[in-house]
């Protein structure tokens, strides 16, 4: 089962994922806790250039491809692996961000993103993609603490550092795409404290496990 988590920043899916991987190892399923960008060697490069706040005049069309070469990495060392192991995989983002920040947010042709996701992903479409729905404004407060806290407001801040408009779009890309694909979105309110969030995760992924 290929499991994604999406949202705007600061949505709470690292908790989430967390807290996923625990309910779904004691009820006994092997689990591989991933992410893009950054889930293999060559990722973790590449997420060094694209969330660097240093990465100054980075073109839309050059972070679009460097996204995508995470993608098709990840897919073949540590996605598709995985699953054929027989493991549930848990990635945090996956090609709905793709659409979302770089169509929704940056302006790029969308139906053309969907066409090289499809590239880049190898046919892998997630099962489900757990969709954390969160007004934006408070993402952001709670993601540009995180950071401040971490010390890592500028090795993984550019995306931050970004407009509340930009944010807004991204926010209703989301809900364009699940509204789109509803079999494959479960859209859960992410403004309640962890706990409920949780539960109402846990009641989604049980259902289709
Ligand atoms: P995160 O791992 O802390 O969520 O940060 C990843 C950032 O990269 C986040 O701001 C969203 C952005 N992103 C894209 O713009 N396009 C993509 O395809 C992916 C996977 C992430």
């Amino acid at each position: 089962m290929f499991v994604t988590f999406e949202g705007v920043e600061g949505s709470g899916k690292s908790t989430q994922m967390a807290r996923l991987r625990a309910a779904l190892e004691a009820a006994g399923r092997t689990v591989c806790l991933t992410r893009q960008p950054g889930g293999c060697a060559l990722g973790q490069t590449l997420r060094g250039i694209l969330l660097s706040q240093k990465t100054a005049g980075l073109d839309d069309r050059a972070e679009l491809f460097l996204y995508l070469a995470d993608r098709a990495q990840h897919v073949a060392e540590v996605i598709r692996p995985a699953l054929a192991a027989g493991a549930v995989v848990v990635c945090d983002r996956y090609t709905d961000s793709t659409v979302a920040y770089q169509g929704y947010g940056r302006g790029l042709d969308t139906t053309l993103l969907q066409t090289l996701n499809a590239v880049a992903a190898a046919g892998f479409v997630p099962d489900l993609t757990l969709l954390l729905d969160l007004d934006p404004a408070v993402g952001l407060t709670r993601a540009t603490s995180r950071n401040a806290a971490a010390g890592t407001a500028e090795a993984e801040g550019r995306f931050e550092a970004e407009r509340l408009e930009f944010h807004e779009r991204v926010r209703q890309g989301y809900r364009a795409l699940a509204a789109a694909e509803p079999t494959r979105f479960a859209v859960i309110d992410a403004a309640p404290g962890p706990d409920a969030v949780a539960e109402a995760i846990w009641r989604v992924v049980a259902a289709r496990l």
